[in-house]
C-alpha cells in the first residue's frame, strides 16, 4: 500500500494528533499493547500518542540490548518518569551480544537485530504480558530507504511483505508512517514533550552497531560508546543535524611515549540535513577537530587514529553499517 507524505509544512500538528489518537484506540479495542521506547523523538511521540489513546492499556518498555549510548537505559527512564509514565527496563544485553556474534556484514547485522528485537524479544514479552500490539514509530525515510534497498531499517516490517502477527504472534500499529523527521519534532512539541526531547537528535534503531564496522563485540561497543560521548560533548554546541563516532575495523600503526602501538581509528562524522534524505558534512573550526583528537586518543585506551568524514549523503550514507 502506498504511503501518502503529509510534509511538515502543511502538518496540523493538533489535528493529526486527534486522528491517531482516536485510531489507536480503535485499533486496539479492549485489548493492550506495548510500545518499545528508545528515548528518540519518534518513540517518544508513539509512547505519548498511545498513553493519550490507551492509558493503563500500554505498557512501555525500554530494550536494553547492550548497544545504547552512555548511561541512556537510566536517562530515559528517568525522563519519561517525569512526565508521569512508567517504563519497564528490559536487559536483553546477552541476547543480542550472542546474535550478533561472528556477523561481519552490515545487512546481516542488521536482520539480526530485528529478528532478535520483534522475534526472541518482544515475541516472549507480549506473551507475557498478553498484549496483541506492538506500537512503533517507524518514519517515512526508514520505509523509503527499505525498500530502495539503501539500507534494513530495523523496524519496517510490512513493507517488505513481513506480517508481524504471523511472523512474530503480534500487530504493529505504526501512527508516523506518514511523517518524516521534521514532522515528528512538530508532533513531538504538540505533544508537550520537553525541547530535550522534540529536538533530540537522531539515533539510529540498531544503535552503536550501526557505527561498528566488522564484528560488534561487548569491547567493540565499550570502545564506540566512549568516542560516541565524547563527539557528543565536543560538538554539542555546532548546529546540525546529527553526529556520531565510527569504529573501524583496520588497526594502524601509531606511536605512543616513543614506542610502537598497533590502534584503532574513529572516524568522526557530523551532518547537516533537514529530513536525512540527502545531508552534507559540517565543517568544524579547526579547533574542535583538534580537542576531538586529544580527547579520543588520550581516554580512550588503543585509539590512535581520528580521521573526519568530508563526504555527502549520497553517496555517502549518514550511519556507517
Ligand atoms: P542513513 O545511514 O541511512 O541514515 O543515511 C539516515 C537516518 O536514519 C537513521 N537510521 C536509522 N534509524 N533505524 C532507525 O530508526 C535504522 O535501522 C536506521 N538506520 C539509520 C540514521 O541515524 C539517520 O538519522
Amino acid at each position: 500500500m502506498e504511503i501518502i507524505e503529509r510534509p511538515a509544512n502543511k502538518l496540523n500538528a493538533r489535528k493529526f494528533i486527534r486522528e491517531q489518537v482516536k485510531a489507536i484506540a480503535k485499533a486496539v479495542g479492549d485489548g493492550s499493547a506495548i510500545t518499545a521506547l528508545s528515548g528518540g523523538v519518534d518513540s517518544s511521540a508513539v509512547t505519548l500518542l498511545g498513553h493519550k489513546a490507551l492509558g493503563k492499556k500500554l505498557t512501555t518498555c525500554f530494550i536494553d540490548n547492550g548497544l545504547m549510548r552512555q548511561d541512556e537505559p537510566a536517562a530515559v527512564a528517568k525522563r519519561f518518569e517525569k512526565l508521569g509514565i512508567h517504563v519497564q527496563v528490559l536487559d536483553a544485553r546477552d541476547t543480542f551480544f550472542k546474535a550478533l556474534k561472528g556477523i561481519r556484514d552490515p545487512e546481516k547485522k542488521r536482520e539480526a537485530i530485528t529478528q532478535t528485537f520483534y522475534k526472541k524479544v518482544f515475541g516472549s514479552l507480549v506473551k507475557e504480558n498478553g498484549a496483541r500490539f506492538l506500537l512503533q514509530g517507524t518514519i517515512l525515510t526508514d520505509v523509503e530507504e527499505t525498500v530502495a534497498g539503501v539500507k534494513r531499517q530495523h523496524n519496517v516490517l510490512q513493507q517488505l511483505g513481513i506480517d508481524p502477527q504471523e511472523a512474530f504472534g503480534y500487530a504493529v500499529i505504526e501512527p508516523l508512517l506518514e511523517l518524516r523527521k521534521d514532522g515528528v519534532r512538530k508532533v513531538a512539541k504538540a505533544l508537550g514533550l520537553p525541547k530535550s526531547v522534540y529536538q533530540r537528535m537522531p539515533f539510529p534503531g540498531p544503535a552503536l552497531a550501526a557505527r561498528v564496522v566488522g564484528a560488534v563485540t561487548p569491547e567493540n561497543i565499550e570502545l564506540v560508546r566512549k568516542a560516541t560521548a565524547i563527539v557528543e560533548q565536543e560538538l554539542e554546541s555546532v548546529k546540525k543535524f546529527q553526529c556520531m563516532a565510527i569504529l573501524h575495523e583496520d588497526q594502524f600503526t601509531g606511536l605512543r611515549e616513543g614506542k610502537r602501538e598497533f590502534g584503532r581509528q574513529i572516524e568522526v562524522r557530523c551532518w547537516k540535513s533537514v529530513d536525512a534524505r540527502t545531508a552534507k558534512p559540517v565543517w568544524p573550526a579547526p579547533g574542535v577537530l583538534k580537542k576531538l583528537a586529544k580527547r579520543m586518543t588520550e581516554e580512550i585506551p588503543g585509539v590512535v587514529s581520528v580521521t573526519y568524514n568530508i563526504a555527502p549523503k549520497p553517496p555517502s550514507t549518514m550511519e556507517a553499517v
